[in-house]
């Protein structure tokens, strides 16, 4: 399969940690130019140094808060002075901390709003007008299975993950006649690969205030596939649903969570 990313110009937002770093990684081992944006820059500039490693053509790393437009139009100019042009769009960042509704307030709401989903806005709106004026590009957004199901203690980010699915087929019927394909990926449970996979601004950096070992074991058992998802498994799809070998998919939205949903 030819994914042709070789020189492509990439942008992964919070690639610093677990799925977004394994994304980072795999664009890397297609020699890709990439931009990693992500607010905690030490560790972005780790996982820069393993894909330099990897054989990425390049790897910039911007300081970059998506939930701030200014923030994310001044990363996107940048991007444009070092590598020409933006092909390919990872919206990657996501939060989000296990609670039940009622035990949440409109504060968290706000936030987990603001990064789940405004920080896709901001980040789809300066890449589309790179990708329209060239006529071509490809958008991935990372959403989650608790969007497409209801999930107990992710009842806002839940529906901001859903409200992803629906923006990223709305963009990709608005967007097609420019060349441009916009997909989403929804994992379900993915541990870190290695404890130093994740940053300190993770949600796994506590791993005990995601999930015991005993749940992780349970939520295995519930699989179809009987284990739990790593982040490569993400990142194989998106780099597959990124590159050319997708070029007549658009709209669509995948689960890679051992079965855990099965919609459509
Ligand atoms: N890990 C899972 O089990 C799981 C399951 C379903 C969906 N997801 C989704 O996958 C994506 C990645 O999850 P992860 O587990 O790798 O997360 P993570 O918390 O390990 O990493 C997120 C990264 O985003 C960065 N970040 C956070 N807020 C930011 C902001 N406002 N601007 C820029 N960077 C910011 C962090 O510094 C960090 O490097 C998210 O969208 C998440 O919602 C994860």
């Amino acid at each position: 399969m030819e994914l042709q990313l070789e020189k492509k110009s990439v942008v992964i937002t919070g690639g610093a940690s677990n799925i977004g770093r394994s994304i980072v990684l795999g664009f890397a081992e297609e020699k890709a130019k990439i931009t990693l944006a992500d607010t905690d820059v030490s560790q972005a500039e780790i996982v820069a140094s393993e894909a330099i490693e990897l054989g990425a053509e390049s790897v910039t790393v911007v300081e970059c808060d998506v939930t701030n437009g200014k923030n994310v139009d001044k990363m996107f100019s940048e991007v444009v002075a070092h590598n020409g042009t933006v092909d390919v769009l990872v919206n990657n960042v996501g939060y989000d901390e296990l609670k039940y509704f009622t035990q949440t307030d409109p504060e968290f709401w706000r936030k987990i709003i603001e990064i789940n989903f405004i920080g896709v806005l901001n980040c789809t709106y300066s890449a589309l007008s790179i990708m329209a004026s060239q006529n071509h590009g490809s958008i991935v957004s990372i959403s989650s299975d608790a969007s497409r199901q209801g999930e107990p203690k992710e009842a806002v980010y839940g529906g901001m993950k859903a409200g992803v699915n629906s923006f990223m087929k709305t963009i990709a019927k608005e967007n097609g006649r420019h060349g441009i394909r916009c997909n989403v990926v929804c994992p379900g449970v993915t541990i870190p690969a290695e404890p130093h996979a994740v940053g300190g601004n993770s949600m796994w950096s506590d791993m005990d205030s995601m999930f015991t070992v005993e749940q992780l074991e349970k939520i295995a058992n519930s699989l179809p596939l009987k284990k739990i998802g790593r982040p490569k498994d993400v990142a194989n799809a998106v780099l597959f649903l990124a590159s050319e070998a997708a070029g007549h998919v658009t709209g669509q939205v995948l689960s890679v969570s051992g079965g855990y949903s099965m919609i459509g």
